[in-house]
């Protein structure tokens, strides 16, 4: 039997517990693949250690096994903070100039990617099937081919591919982009970011491209670049919902909101989520609208990611001095219009939160999909749903096409925006929803990952020379 190795940069080793429900999301849904494909999840297991292992760590809980290596702190800092989150993560989200360019951080990327294909290549049997994720390992897959492996690999980036001619202020572009060709099948989260990644193939690789099928071929080799937008794992997020927690959540948020209207926003304090763009939108509401700042009431979860590197300490500082001078400016005695949160909170909790307010305003700057927009739907009440403002810049706005799309550089815009979300009825608030609940409903991380692992059955495994040798350890 064909087994399926899950490789990414966070492993999500499951608790004791097991199953669904102790993890949703993308985490649930890959545990149930490498359990039902009795296969195994490789990756980082998130520890610096002085001279790491090369033997990986094996779990099993619940059905689910993972394998995970330790980094050495250098390793960490030249691929993690450096390369992945230094160079690739600003510049795919199109932030050219907060991209850090450094032939240290490029060498340790690639030396990391050898380490890990190094790892993992011993534990491959001939018929397994590989699904490598996201930015972190655009190269492995070719320095998996380096080692003779000739098995599917799939790959998916979960984040944009940036458009061609932003692209090529990287170092290395060519050879780079040549890697990821070497991957069976490559999903992108919506049609633009397929679109960027064909164009550079056709412009600079001359490659012949099938627009229809996405089929890519240099060199006489082929390979296809589909869309699949991920989603929640539905039925898992309702049932949180259903849980004591949820609801004391809901009522903790309404209770100290004290009867104004709640807006939520969830974000890792990241640039690309748009966080002070966002807090200057609410700014702009409270001045075009006096009185809306004692009506009103921003509830902003951001909690902290990447804390090593600078462009993260930079937006932190920048958030807590923005929503300081709101507050400043339009706090009374007895209320505070923004409250920032900077800690992390459940699923179930967050279920409550989504719930208890009455517009959700997610305003990435450029985002990939953006879950927090799905799960903000799939939280309201179907007999009076919440709004939701949606930057037209996140992967979700493709197909949550009824939320209020905003342009999340425009304070004016996002004023507006909070505007006709108060003063929306209730019969279009439910036609809004409706469509987006489909959408949401519908459309889940099972039917991502089912329609990916399909498309990568069905492609034809790509031929290496001399892929003897290979033993499969377990
Ligand atoms: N999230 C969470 N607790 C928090 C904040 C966020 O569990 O305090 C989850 C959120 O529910 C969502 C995910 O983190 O499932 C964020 O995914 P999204 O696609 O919105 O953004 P990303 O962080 O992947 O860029
Ligand atoms: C985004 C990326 C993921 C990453 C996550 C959290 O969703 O696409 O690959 O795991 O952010 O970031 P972190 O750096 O903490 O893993």
């Amino acid at each position: 039997m064909s087994r399926l190795i899950v490789i990414s940069n966070r492993v999500a080793v499951p608790t004791a517990a097991g199953g669904k429900g102790a993890q949703g999301g993308l985490a649930g849904a890959l545990h149930s693949l490498v359990r039902e494909q009795d296969g195994f999840w490789f990756g980082w297991s998130g520890e610096t250690v002085e001279n790491p292992a090369t033997e990986p760590r094996f779990q099993t809980a619940g059905g689910v096994t993972t394998a995970t290596i330790d980094l050495a702190p250098q390793d960490v800092e030249e691929y993690y903070n450096g390369y992945a989150n230094a160079t690739l993560w600003p510049l795919f989200h199109y932030r050219v100039d907060l991209t850090d360019y450094r032939r240290e951080t490029a060498k340790g990327y690639e030396r990391v990617n050898e380490t890990f294909a190094a790892c993992v290549a011993p534990l491959i049997g001939p018929d397994d099937t590989l699904w490598v994720h996201d930015y972190h390992f655009l190269p492995l897959g070719a320095r998996l081919r380096a080692r003779g492996l000739s098995n599917r690999i799939g790959f998916f980036l979960h984040i944009p591919w940036p458009p061609t001619d932003l692209l090529l202020s990287l170092p290395y572009h060519e050879r780079l982009v040549r890697t990821v060709l070497q991957y069976d099948l490559i999903g992108f989260q919506s049609e633009e970011w397929r679109d960027n990644f064909l164009d550079y193939c056709r412009r600079e690789l001359s490659a012949a491209i099938n627009g229809g099928t996405g089929q890519i071929t240099l060199d006489g080799h082929s390979t296809i670049a589909r869309c699949y937008p991920i989603g929640i794992d539905y039925d898992d997020f309702a049932a949180q919902g259903q849980t004591g927690e949820a609801r004391q959540a809901q009522q903790r948020m309404l209770s100290s909101t004290r009867r104004r209207t709640a807006i939520i926003g969830v974000d890792r304090l990241d640039y690309s989520k748009g966080l002070p763009e966002r807090l200057d939108g609410v700014a702009r509401f409270f001045e075009t609208y006096p009185g809306s700042s004692r009506e009103v009431v921003l509830v902003q979860i951001a909690p902290p990611s990447r804390e090593d590197v600078k462009t993260y300490q930079q937006i932190r500082e920048t958030l807590e001095g923005r929503a300081g001078r709101i507050n400043g400016e339009f706090s009374e005695i007895d209320l505070v219009p923004v409250r920032y949160v900077n800690k992390g909170h459940s699923a179930a909790e967050l279920f409550g939160f989504y719930r208890a307010a009455k517009i959700g305003l997610v305003t990435p700057l450029r985002d990939g999909m953006n879950l927090v927009a799905k799960e903000y739907v799939a939280a309201q009440d179907r007999d009076d749903p919440g709004v939701l403002i949606l930057s037209r810049f996140a992967g979700a706005a493709q197909q949550l096409t009824d939320a209020v799309l905003v342009n999340p550089h425009s304070p004016d815009a996002i004023s507006h925006a909070i505007h006709t979300a108060l003063k929306m009825s209730l019969d279009e608030r439910r036609r809004r929803w409706e469509r987006m609940h489909d959408s949401v409903r519908t459309q889940t991380v099972q039917q991502w990952a089912a329609d990916f692992c399909r498309d990568l059955a069905a492609t034809t495994p790509m031929r290496t020379e001399g892929r003897g040798g290979l033993l499969r350890h377990r």
